[in-house]
């Protein structure tokens, strides 16, 4: 893999830059930067090395189709205030930009394209579409480790276009995650939640050789309780996962990996409303399950206090409502607690996850913190990524 701080020649040339922009917006508010600042330092970079910049990002899933909300616009404003430059968002429709569109003022230094997912191609990984992108710059960087599990237009087919490099962030990511791996103490324990439960329960499975325990909260948590034939209300599930889940079961069985799921929940009527715990046999057609109930946290917490190493991915429930966040605030505040007491080790990855410890202040008690979510689980799993693969 070529790494772009090898490269000594970048003065002018016009360089692509991947990036994982897809902050956590609210009404058009960053309500987290994380993944903005992380990257500051590769942009300095090839400022420094006197490149000219196109960032290219997508936020959120707007499906092929223009969505206001999900504009890169207040993005490119903070990049703006933080780097002290000149950032243009070109808003143009992005199959109809030519070369010559950009950088036509010699002081300009750093464009930034809309939401690549605002068009349909970008997921289809579509081939005219990466070669168009391709054909407005000299080289490609993908400095998005979290969105390297994706094979989209931008992060892998593109790199059959222009040379390809890898970025200070990416290369930064995936030596922290090899280091993790290769040397991990037992017991080891996941945390898996969050709301993607397509994109991640069909990882759990191959995690559960490698692991000794696995919670599940968050969005995934409803689907085994609806297969364990409790109601669950409006609550998010995903269709068609009891094969999946009877699989894990038995595998974890077979593996001896303790999988642990909710023992009590807290619903809510709706996102903003209020809180009630709730026992499993219990919940009402028309309630929600937003949160984990105090009997798991306590076992939850128990097992964190058993665990050597911890990898936590997805909050336990709707932290954004204040009702939501006792769940995910608790298992932050165990792992924070051990992590001063050096007895555990603890690696936290994901955009909300990160967001909500951020809200806590608790980041810098963890020993590792990766910006991706879904990556990061399926780094973990062995897989080769597309992005990565792309690139070797
Ligand atoms: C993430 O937030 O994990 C990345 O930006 C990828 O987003 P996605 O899960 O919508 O592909
Ligand atoms: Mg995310």
């Amino acid at each position: 893999m070529r790494s772009i701080k090898d490269e000594t020649n970048l003065n002018q040339k016009k360089v692509l830059l991947r990036l994982d922009l897809n902050v956590p917006l609210d009404n058009e508010k960053i309500t987290d930067t994380t993944r903005i600042d992380k990257i500051l330092p590769t942009i300095n970079f090839l400022l420094k090395s006197e490149a000219k910049i196109i960032i290219l990002s997508h936020v959120g899933r707007p499906k092929g189709r223009i969505v206001k909300e999900l504009s890169l616009k207040p993005i490119c404003e903070d990049l703006r205030n933080k780097l002290n430059e000149n950032i243009r968002l070109v808003s143009k429709n992005i199959k109809e930009i030519k070369s010559t569109d950009l950088f036509n003022k010699h002081s300009e230094k750093i464009v930034i394209l809309e939401n690549l997912r605002f068009y349909e191609e970008e997921e289809k990984n579509d081939n005219g579409f990466a070669k168009h992108l391709a054909s407005l710059a000299d080289i490609y960087v993908n400095d998005a480790f979290s969105c390297s599990h994706r094979a989209h237009a931008s992060i892998f087919e593109i790199t059959k276009f222009i040379p390809s490099y890898a970025g200070l962030q990416l290369n930064s990511e995936i030596d922290a995650l090899t280091k993790i791996t290769s040397k991990i103490q037992r017991p080891i324990t996941c945390i898996i939640g969050g709301s993607k439960i397509s994109s991640k329960i069909n990882i759990i499975k191959n995690l559960i050789a490698k692991f000794d325990n696995i919670i599940m909260v968050g969005g995934m948590a409803n689907n085994i309780l609806k297969y364990k034939e409790y109601e669950i209300g409006k609550s998010i599930q995903e269709i068609n996962c009891d094969q999946i889940i009877k699989e894990i079961f038995s595998l974890s069985k077979k593996e001896n990996c303790k999988i642990i799921y909710p023992e009590d929940v807290v619903v809510g009527k709706d996102l903003n409303g209020t809180a009630e715990i709730k026992e499993l046999d219990n919940i009402s057609k028309d309630e929600l399950i937003l949160d984990i109930g105090p009997k798991t946290i306590k076992a939850i917490n128990l097992l964190i206090e058993e665990s050597s190493t911890i990898l936590w991915n997805g909050p336990a429930g709707y932290f954004e409502n204040p009702n939501f966040a006792k769940g995910s605030v608790e298992i932050a505040k165990k792992i924070i607690e051990k992590n001063k007491n050096n007895t555990i080790y603890s690696v936290v990855g994901g955009g909300d996850t990160v967001s909500l410890l951020n809200s806590m202040g608790g980041i810098s008690n963890f020993n590792f913190v990766s910006t991706a979510g879904g990556a990061f689980l399926e780094y973990l799993e062995g897989k080769k990524l597309p992005g990565i693969r792309a690139l070797n």
